[in-house]
């Protein structure tokens, strides 16, 4: 197995069980249950492994981290998740998640019934990133080469929030995460 690959099994070892923010969740059971709505929709690889490391950023390298960092939906963590995963994926798996604060601003701005479906602490947040989408920036982010899939990955991270559901655990999804992989 590659190393980046040991080191994202590491790290949902060390840091999974911590809270997905005020969800009755864990990031472990987050990751796993965005990726298996993808998995399930027959997304390919790349999208398969963007939905399970989309909050990476709130786990890598925690312990350098600022304390409390991991619990706050708000801060930059697609950003920082987007450097390092452009260096070990590539664009396919990095840019959604890249982009997966921006699709919720977009699907808000669009859909009145989207943004009413948002759990309170989503919405919140939603305004918090800058709330609905002017003109230009709903036109550069339709610009963007992986918009579509960071609007799939987006209802994904919406509905992965259900402390009951089955998925695989982190390591049965490494067929993914190796097809993914930057060679
Ligand atoms: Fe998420």
């Amino acid at each position: 197995m590659s190393d980046v690959i040991e080191r994202i099994l590491h790290t949902f070892d060390l840091r999974g069980d911590l809270a997905y923010g005020t969800e009755a969740v864990t990031q472990r059971q987050h990751a796993l249950q965005s990726a298996t709505l993808a998995a399930a929709e027959q997304a390919d690889s790349s999208l398969v492994t963007a939905a399970l490391l989309h909050d990476i950023g709130h786990i890598l390298d925690a312990a350098e981290l600022p304390q409390g960092i991991d619990t706050d939906l708000d801060d930059a963590h697609e950003e920082r998740a987007y450097q390092w995963l452009l260096r070990h994926f590539g664009p396919a798996v990095a840019d959604p998640v890249r982009l997966h604060v921006a699709a919720k601003r977009y699907l808000c701005t669009l859909d009145p019934g989207y943004a009413e479906k948002l759990s309170p602490t989503s919405f919140k947040s939603y305004l918090d990133q800058g709330g609905p989408m002017n003109p230009g920036e709903r036109a550069d982010f339709e610009a963007e080469p992986h918009f579509e899939d960071s609007l799939r990955l987006r209802r994904w991270d919406d509905l992965a929030k259900d402390p009951t559901m089955t998925t695989r655990t982190i390591a049965e999804f490494r067929s993914e995460l190796e097809q993914a992989l930057l060679s």
